[in-house]
């Protein structure tokens, strides 16, 4: 495979959706459906197609998307494609600037490319696991903190995380243990900031692959560590802990 021509591809689909978003933040944002804490708007949908049109005329791997499931056929063995139209959707839909696109070519458990395009800062995020990471073209790199207490962590509620009590305590007992504690609304910009050092660690329960494919190739590319444990019986849903250091977490 040649995962730079993959790479280009990803961040030219990432870099088209991210500007027809940016051009329709001040339009109508049509609600498609709330159930419970979900959102989901017709923008969701128009920015799919659209990344999903680029990816499949020049790549031949099949697309596991938010709003559409599989396009093809998925071996989880085999790369595929994994797209996030817009992550942080009820930001964007709410006016907060925090949202982004997010593109990854993943295998098995592990990302091969990823790109996230923060799209109302206009800064793209591309990343090789083992080759390095960028925020539009200059290197970025993980940092060496190794305690909680020194730490900022990112982290947040999903649409499948349980918020009952015994649930809120576990993780109550482990997000506490930080400095500070936020709170962004966009998985994938959450850990993509621990690539870049604007935060420290990212952790969050049942949050789905789209929404941290992409991020997940930038971490591994600028140095950080990543742990993900599938949610049982609940398809493409995993715990995942982040941070520039393994040691963080001990
Ligand atoms: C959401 C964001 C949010 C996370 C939610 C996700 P979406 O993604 O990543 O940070 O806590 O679980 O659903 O729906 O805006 O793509
Ligand atoms: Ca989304």
């Amino acid at each position: 495979m040649d995962k730079l021509k993959e790479l280009n591809l990803a961040i030219k689909a990432a870099k088209n959706s991210g500007k027809f978003l940016k051009n329709s933040w001040e339009k109508q944002k049509r609600v498609m459906s709330q159930d419970g804490r979900d959102i989901k708007l017709a923008l969701d949908r128009e920015s799919e197609i659209k990344i999903k049109q680029e990816l499949s005329q020049s790549s031949i791997y099949p697309i596991l998307g938010e709003e559409y499931g599989e396009s093809g056929e998925i071996n989880l063995e085999k790369p595929f494609w994994v797209v996030d139209p817009i992550d942080g959707t009820m930001n964007f839909y709410k006016g907060l600037p925090l949202c982004a696109v997010s593109i990854a070519l993943w295998q098995g458990e592990a990302p091969i490319l990823g790109v996230v395009y923060d799209f109302m800062a206009d800064e793209l995020y591309s990343g090789i696991p083992g080759q390095g990471s960028y925020v539009n073209g200059s290197p970025i790199k993980v940092n060496s903190i190794n305690s909680k207490k020194f730490a900022v962590i990112a982290t947040g509620f999903p649409v499948a995380m349980a918020l009952d009590k015994e649930s809120m305590s576990s993780f109550w007992k482990l997000i506490c243990e930080f400095k500070k504690i936020r709170m962004l609304g966009s998985a994938a910009l959450a850990m993509t900031f621990v690539s870049c050092q604007k935060v420290d660690a990212y952790y969050e329960r049942n949050i789905r692959l789209w929404d941290i494919a992409g991020a997940a190739a930038v971490l591994l590319g600028a140095g950080g560590y990543m742990k993900m444990e599938a949610t049982q019986n609940e398809k493409w849903t995993y715990t995942v802990f982040a941070s520039g250091c393994l040691d963080l977490w001990n």
